[in-house]
């Protein structure tokens, strides 16, 4: 008796998946459903481009309760202050890059950030700055390092050998920093950037790095009430409904869904998420970031293929966290040409790089430490009040005993949060150009995008924004032109 029910369930079951697939095929080839699943910016730059397309049939599911993804403000202390991005980076270049028209469209407040007096600033792990005319040989020996690697990098590339690390580099022209200073520029100069350290980070794709070639070396701050996250807002708002205070209605944007199974055919997709919703569409573009793709938060039915799985693996999700501290008065050089200060301490990456916010946020007696990779996971594993009491202690070397504890601290973890898994993605050394562009490669009807797919310039917010858009064409000539082949060879299969 048990078993005849137990047939009966799968004849019906059997058969509702045949009406499906009719049904699918009959409505699909018009006006096929896209399900895009994430709203950052990569998210909602594909459903705009597709929208754009007259592909209005989409379905946007984000699995927090906000758009912006990793382009984030909060309020700490009274101030809005950003815990993702927070520059536009490449500016002033021969190409326009795409974020900075929309930061002044929306007269966000930026301010240019001025690095140049870094060897005026730089203390030792002791206490105390180092002698201007010593720490001003350290960075030019740093500046020459970095001009070794780009032609070295250079000469990679036209003679077709293989990529090796930045470290590798550096040990060619035997100069490996190894003393606090040069670790501290050393880290100024990669892990700031790319949030890994030059042993790790590919050196034939990161120098020269496309988004300073191609878009200018200048780099500004975000600094507004509104945040940094409304370019997201405003290129969401130009396709979605909203109401008369400007809010997002639009039904086709589903928050708190979180996105857990993704089923996959040739004739359509079927989108599970963890509230029990399901959603059918002609075609998915998921953008969750490489982190999340390297979790099983997703679960693909049929699995991904080797090549898709070995792409996204070998890739890296690096981690760059930005720590806020607020105090009750300011006891550190304010004016011109003391913005950002070092700390070179023996422990490479030890509460390294520096930034006073009184320019973008007076009177706020606020700073920002940044730390990456492995001692971003430390922070994040251990309770803010013993990152704080190591803060002050750097903070105690650097400007004395008698300076007053912070009030305030902002320790965002991206790394322990499951829809991120870390911040940006960083090129590792051994990835090829053509291993790189997998990533993007759909599989069937599943399409990517995502900082981590941007052709040139992966990591970045305007990454994001064009990856959306590239992404979107591919399926755009897909489902329109029927172009839907893309030669992308199995590797290690
Ligand atoms: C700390 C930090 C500092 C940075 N600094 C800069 C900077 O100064 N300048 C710069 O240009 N770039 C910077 N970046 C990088 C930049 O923020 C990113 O490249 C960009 O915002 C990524 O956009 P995205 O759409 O690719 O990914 P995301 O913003 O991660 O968007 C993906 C979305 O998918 C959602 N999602 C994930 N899993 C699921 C699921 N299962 N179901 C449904 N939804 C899901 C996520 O919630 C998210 O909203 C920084 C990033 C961080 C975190
Ligand atoms: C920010 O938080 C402070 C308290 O820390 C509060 O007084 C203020 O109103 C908040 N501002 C906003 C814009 O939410
Ligand atoms: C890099 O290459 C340029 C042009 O060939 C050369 O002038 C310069 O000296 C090189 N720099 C270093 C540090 O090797
Ligand atoms: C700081 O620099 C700005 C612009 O470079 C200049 O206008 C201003 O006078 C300077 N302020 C001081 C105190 O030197
Ligand atoms: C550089 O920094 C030093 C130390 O903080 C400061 O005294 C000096 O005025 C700054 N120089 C410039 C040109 O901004």
């Amino acid at each position: 008796m048990a078993l005849g029910r137990v047939k009966k369930t799968m004849a019906v079951a059997v058969a509702v998946v045949v009406v499906l697939a009719v049904h699918f095929t009959r409505t699909m080839a018009l006006d096929p459903t896209v399900i895009v699943i994430g709203a950052g910016m990569s998210g909602i730059s594909a459903a705009k481009m597709l929208s754009d397309a007259g592909i209005k049939n989409l379905l946007i599911l984000e699995a927090t309760d906000r758009i912006g993804g990793r382009i984030h403000k909060t309020n700490f202390s009274g101030l809005s202050v950003e815990m993702g991005a927070n520059w536009v980076e490449g500016v002033n270049g021969p190409q326009v890059n795409p974020i900075w028209p929309m930061v002044n469209k929306l007269k966000l407040k930026t301010f240019f950030s001025n690095y140049d007096n870094l060897s005026s600033n730089t203390y030792q792990q002791t206490g105390g700055l180092y002698k201007e005319s010593f720490a001003k040989a350290a960075f030019d020996m740093a500046d020459k390092l970095s001009e070794f690697s780009t032609n070295v990098s250079t000469s990679l590339t036209a003679s077709r050998l293989e990529d090796i690390s930045i470290l590798a580099s550096q040990r060619l022209m035997n100069m490996v920093p190894s003393t606090p200073i040069e670790m501290a520029l050393d880290y100024y100069n990669y892990d700031y950037e790319f949030a890994e350290p030059p042993r790790v980070t590919s050196l034939q794709n990161t120098e020269p790095l496309p988004t300073f070639t191609n878009f200018g070396e200048d780099v500004y701050f975000v600094a507004d009430p509104r945040g940094y996250e409304s370019v997201v807002y405003d290129i969401a708002k130009q396709f979605l409904a909203t109401n008369s205070a400007g809010k997002i209605t639009d039904q086709r944007l589903k928050l708190n869904k979180v996105v857990m199974e993704i089923r996959y055919s040739p004739s359509g997709v079927i989108v599970k998420t963890e509230d029990g919703s399901i959603y059918r569409g002609g075609y998915a573009m998921v953008s969750a970031s490489v982190g999340v793709l390297q979790t099983n938060l997703i679960n693909f039915q049929p699995d991904l293929p080797r090549w898709k799985i070995l792409a996204i693996y070998q890739f890296d999700m690096a981690i760059y966290t930005k720590i806020f501290l607020k105090f009750p008065y300011k006891f550190w050089p304010t004016g011109n040409g003391t913005e950002f200060f070092l700390y070179a301490h023996e422990t490479r990456g030890y509460y390294p790089i520096w930034q006073q916010l009184e320019r973008a946020y007076p009177g706020s007696n606020a700073l920002l430490v940044t730390v990456t990779d492995d001692e971003s996971r430390r922070i994040e594993q251990q309770p803010d009040s013993e990152t704080k009491a190591e803060i002050m202690e750097v903070l105690r070397s650097m400007f004395g005993k008698n300076i007053p504890d912070a009030t305030d601290i902002l320790i965002p973890r991206w790394w322990s949060n499951r829809f991120y898994k870390g911040t940006f993605s960083n090129w590792p050394i051994g990835v090829s150009r053509y291993e790189y562009d997998q990533i993007r490669a759909p599989v069937g009807r599943v399409y990517f995008t995502g900082e981590h797919t941007s052709e040139h310039y992966n990591g970045y917010v305007h990454g994001a924004y064009l990856a959306g858009i590239d992404s979107a064409n591919m399926m755009i000539g897909c489902i329109k032109k029927k172009i839907c082949k893309f030669q992308i060879m199995p590797k290690g299969t």
